[in-house]
Order: structure tokens, then C-alpha cells, then sequence
């Protein structure tokens, strides 16, 4: 009986590993996982911070410390830059190595993962509040099939001989870009882990990586498996902190070449003023978002009610690509809406560990209160509140499935990314106007579309304004398809063969090459 109610579980799970997990039975989680690692890690070692100071990480179930971590600052950051600097220097052993072998190192590294995928997936849900079928079947095979993906990339990225004019012999090398700056947010602390450090290590980058003070205690055990995996000292550094101190100081050190940063869009505009003010370092950007979810009159309603009830609610709502604006065609709004409520109402919300819950809680008090603050704000402007809208409880950090209909595009609920499970369901009539009301937005991240027409299907892929948009799926992220955005949802993409191009420095070698007798 478990095992079926685990399966079930498993189902209910996200789009993206459903084929190949929905069969699978779920393996028991360690609901008090051992915290092994809470230190700051430099060149394979574990330390303490300078200043002495640490900071609490929570569990967002129960508001309870789980550990304190020490608190990484500007000395610290300092000090894994050099490293990473060190580890980089022409003739060291990673610098030396063979690429086919950095590709080894990587898949050996996805292979502990793995080895743990049981102890991780639950050290996750216990420090997030993501589900454990969640954890387990989309972090982690999230981090893993990235890091495999990336390591065949790692002796593969070469360059050209260019046939330029003149007896020239040209040609390119396609070189890392140095030490990278990693900052990762809270809401998929593995599988983001996996997309910045497979393709930068992959083609040869060092990294210092700094996880989201919520959510420290992953990474910091990845860190652990980097070494057992046998990366050369200095090549990946983790220094835990607070944005501002200890992301900042990566920003302004002038020896990183390069940051990749996932996270606020208001974070995301000062990170790249201040990494021109240094160094102009490489940047790139995977920021929020207000996308798109497009329901078109001739779908089947049942799917695209559930599609659409997935699309937003998965991960809590905590998702940069959720479809947080469905625009719904008149002549089936009112059945939509009616649906999509009572879909929100039957939303299984509690404890993370029980493979039954389909929503566990908020990452923290901030991140609530700002929610909370939304739903007000949705009533104040006259949206129709069709389901939720409060907390559930004092302990922990849980919210209603909330869902609002009657939204029209000048509300705040409709204009901005509130980053939580509340739903808008707005309508259109006209196709030429739904292009331009979904565009009219600084975002750009992602949209989804819900329709048997084909032929109104590419009409909206072709006038949506988005780095990805989805046909009849949503939320659909993979090692292989890149993933970024236009406009305001930032720049560069992740994964994919496109997300090399920000870990390479392309070199122009030309040779002189003059024809005998000449
Ligand atoms: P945030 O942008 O402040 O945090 C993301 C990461 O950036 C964390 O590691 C944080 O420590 C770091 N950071 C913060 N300030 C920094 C600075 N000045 N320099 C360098 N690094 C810095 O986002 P936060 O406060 O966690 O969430 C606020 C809102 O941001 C959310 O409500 C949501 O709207 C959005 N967000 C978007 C994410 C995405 O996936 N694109 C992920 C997390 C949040
Ligand atoms: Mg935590």
C-alpha cells in the first residue's frame, strides 16, 4: 500500500522526469538527515569564516533552526577567489589536465550524486520545503543528467580554422573564461547547482559559488563530493553568506572574470552595474518573471485546467517560468475558472516528507508576508478572490492555493512576480490582442500555450516575446533545451549546447603564412 501511495506521489510530480520516474517507486526519505557540512570549503578544505559570525538555516516546515552555517564575507569570498585564481594558473594539474578527463571527473561526481541521491533529496526538503518526490525526482536527476550532459561537452567545444585573406593560417581556440562567480537562489538549489558548474568545469572554469542563505546545506555536501570526486584543490570553492556581503564581494573582486547569477531582476540590474564598475566582468542573468499562460477555446478543458493548475503551483509557485498570468478565451473562461478553483481547493498542502502532499510550505516569513501581501492587494483592485487567499496555521510557513479571476492587465497581481501559489486567471478575445497584452510586460522568460490549432499555435510562438515558449506542456526544463530569457528576465542561456558560449573565450590565432617564393 506504501508503495502504491508513493507511486502516486511520484505521478502527481512534475512534468520534466515523469517518464521516466512515475513507474519507479520512491525510496524512504531520512527525515533527519545528518547535517555533515556547515564550513565555508577553499581549496578542498573546510574552515571557519574570518569574522567568526554564522547564521541560522531554517526548516521552512517548522520555522526551526536545522544549523548554523558560518558566515562567509569578503575575506572569505577574497580568499576563494585566490584560490580559484591559483587553481588556474597556466601549468597547473587542472589547467593540465586533459579535457576527456574533466569530462570524467564530472560524470564521476554525477555518479556520487547519485549514490547519495537518497540523503540529498532528503537534506534538500528538510532545508527548502520541496517535496521529497519533488527533490528526488527533479533536483537531483536535475543536477546529475546536467553534469553528464555537460562532461561529453568537455573535450568537444573546439574551434575553426578560418579561411581568412592573405597567406594567413588562422585559427580559433576555444578557451574558459577563468574564475566564475556563481550566485544560486533558494527555489531549485541542486538542479541550479548542475547547470552553473557542468558547462563552466567542463570547459575548464573555476568556480566560487555561493549558495541562497536559505538553502546553504546542499551545496556545501556537493562541495564534500567534488573532492571525493577528485577535482584539483581551489577548482570549485563554496563560500555560504548573505547577498549583499558575500555575493557582493564576489561582484567586486577584480579577479573574477565572470558571473552568472540567478535570481531578483532588482539584483540582477545591480550585479551588472557593479561588475562593469570593477572589471567589466562576462555576465549573465536568469531573472523573474511574469509569463504568459495561454488557454485557447478548443482545448480539452480537463488538461488544460490541470496543465495550468502545474504550471503555476509546482515548486510552491516558487518558479521564475511559471505560467502566473493564464489569459483564457471568453467563450470558456467562466468554466475555467470554476475548475481551475476547485482544483486549487482539492491542492494536497503539508508535510514535504509525505509523499501525498503536492505543496509543502514557503521557503520563509519574507517570502510569505510578501505573498500574503499580494492577495491584499489583488482584493483592494478588484479581482475576484475564487479560492484560498489566507496562511494555513502558525508553524511553518504554508499558504493557501490561491486563485483570482476577473484580473484584468493594470493590476498589481497581474503586473508583477509574486512568487507564490496564487494563480490569475485574466481573458481575451482576440489573438492580435492577447500578443500584445502578454508582451506588455519588462519580462520575457517564458510562455505556454494551450491549443490544438497549430496554426494559432505559431502564430503566438512568433509573436511572443520569450526565450521559451511551451505548446500543450509547461515548466518543461531539460539538461539539452537552453533556457533564458528576453528583456528584463535577463540574458545568456542555460543549458544546452547555447549555455557553452558563456563559459568560452574564443582566441584568434593567426599565422603567418606566406607561399614559397613569395
Ligand atoms: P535575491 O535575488 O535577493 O537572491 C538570489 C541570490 O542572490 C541569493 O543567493 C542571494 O544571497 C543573492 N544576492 C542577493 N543580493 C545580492 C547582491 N547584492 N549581490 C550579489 N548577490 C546577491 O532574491 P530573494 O530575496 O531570495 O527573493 C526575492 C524575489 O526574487 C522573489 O520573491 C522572486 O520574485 C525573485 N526570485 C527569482 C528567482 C529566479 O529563479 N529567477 C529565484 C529567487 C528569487
Ligand atoms: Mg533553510
Amino acid at each position: 500500500m506504501l508503495k502504491l501511495v508513493r507511486r502516486i506521489g511520484l505521478r502527481n510530480s512534475f512534468l520534466t522526469n515523469k517518464l521516466r520516474f512515475s513507474s519507479a517507486p520512491l525510496p524512504e526519505p531520512v527525515t533527519n538527515p545528518e547535517i555533515k557540512h556547515t564550513q565555508i570549503f577553499i581549496n578542498n578544505e573546510w574552515c571557519n569564516s574570518a569574522s567568526n559570525k554564522t547564521f541560522e538555516t531554517l526548516n521552512p516546515a517548522t520555522g526551526q533552526v536545522i544549523a548554523e552555517v558560518q558566515e562567509g564575507g569578503k575575506a572569505d569570498v577574497d580568499r576563494a577567489v585566490q584560490a580559484a585564481h591559483d587553481a588556474f594558473k597556466l601549468g597547473s594539474p587542472w589547467r593540465r589536465m586533459d579535457a576527456s578527463d574533466r569530462g570524467v571527473l564530472l560524470n564521476k561526481l554525477a555518479d556520487l550524486i547519485e549514490r547519495d541521491s537518497c540523503y540529498l533529496a532528503s537534506l534538500l526538503t528538510l532545508d527548502n520545503g520541496k517535496t521529497y518526490s519533488q527533490s528526488y525526482a527533479i533536483e537531483v536527476p536535475g543536477c546529475v543528467k546536467t553534469l553528464r550532459y555537460y562532461a561529453g561537452f568537455a573535450d568537444k567545444n573546439h574551434g575553426k580554422t578560418i579561411p581568412a585573406d592573405g597567406d594567413i593560417f588562422c585559427y580559433t581556440r576555444h578557451e574558459p573564461v577563468g574564475v566564475c562567480g556563481q550566485i544560486i537562489p533558494w527555489n531549485f538549489p541542486l538542479m541550479l547547482l548542475g547547470w552553473k558548474i557542468g558547462p563552466a568545469l567542463a570547459l575548464g572554469n573555476v568556480v566560487v559559488i555561493k549558495p541562497a542563505e536559505q538553502t546553504p546545506l546542499t551545496t556545501l555536501y556537493v562541495a564534500e563530493l567534488c573532492k571525493e570526486a577528485g577535482f584539483p584543490p581551489g577548482v570549485v570553492n563554496v563560500v555560504p553568506g548573505f547577498g549583499p556581503t558575500a555575493g557582493g564581494a564576489i561582484v567586486d573582486n577584480p579577479l573574477v572574470d565572470k558571473v552568472s547569477f540567478t535570481g531578483s531582476t532588482e539584483v540582477g540590474v545591480q550585479i551588472q552595474r557593479n561588475s562593469s564598475s570593477t572589471n567589466l566582468k562576462r555576465v549573465t542573468l536568469e531573472l523573474g518573471g511574469k509569463s504568459p499562460n495561454i488557454v485557447l477555446k478548443d482545448v480539452d478543458m480537463k488538461f488544460a485546467v490541470e496543465s495550468s493548475h502545474q504550471g503555476l503551483f509546482f515548486n510552491q509557485g516558487q518558479v521564475c517560468c511559471a505560467g502566473s498570468r493564464s489569459f483564457v478565451d471568453a467563450s470558456i473562461y467562466d468554466e475555467f475558472v470554476e475548475k481551475s478553483s476547485a482544483r486549487a481547493e482539492r491542492r494536497i498542502v503539508g508535510d514535504p516528507f509525505n509523499p501525498k502532499t503536492e505543496q509543502g510550505p514557503q521557503i520563509d516569513e519574507t517570502q510569505l508576508n510578501k505573498i500574503l501581501g499580494f492577495v491584499e492587494s489583488g482584493k483592494k483592485e478588484g479581482a475576484k478572490l475564487v479560492a484560498g487567499g489566507k496562511r494555513i496555521g502558525s508553524k511553518g510557513y504554508y499558504m493557501q492555493p490561491t486563485v483570482f479571476a476577473d484580473v484584468t492587465d493594470d493590476m498589481q497581481i497581474a503586473k508583477e512576480e509574486i512568487f507564490g501559489p496564487v494563480q490569475q486567471i485574466l481573458k481575451f478575445k482576440d489573438l492580435d490582442e492577447l500578443i500584445e497584452r502578454a508582451n506588455a510586460t519588462p519580462y520575457g522568460l517564458a510562455a505556454s500555450i494551450f491549443t490544438k490549432d497549430i496554426e494559432s499555435a505559431l502564430y503566438l510562438v512568433q509573436g511572443i516575446r520569450a526565450g521559451t515558449v511551451w505548446v500543450n506542456c509547461s515548466n518543461v526544463l531539460k539538461s539539452q533545451t537552453p533556457f533564458g530569457g528576453y528583456k528584463m528576465s535577463g540574458f545568456g542561456r542555460e543549458c544546452g549546447e547555447y549555455a557553452l558560449q558563456s563559459y568560452t573565450e574564443v582566441k584568434t590565432v593567426t599565422i603567418r603564412s606566406p607561399m614559397k617564393n613569395s
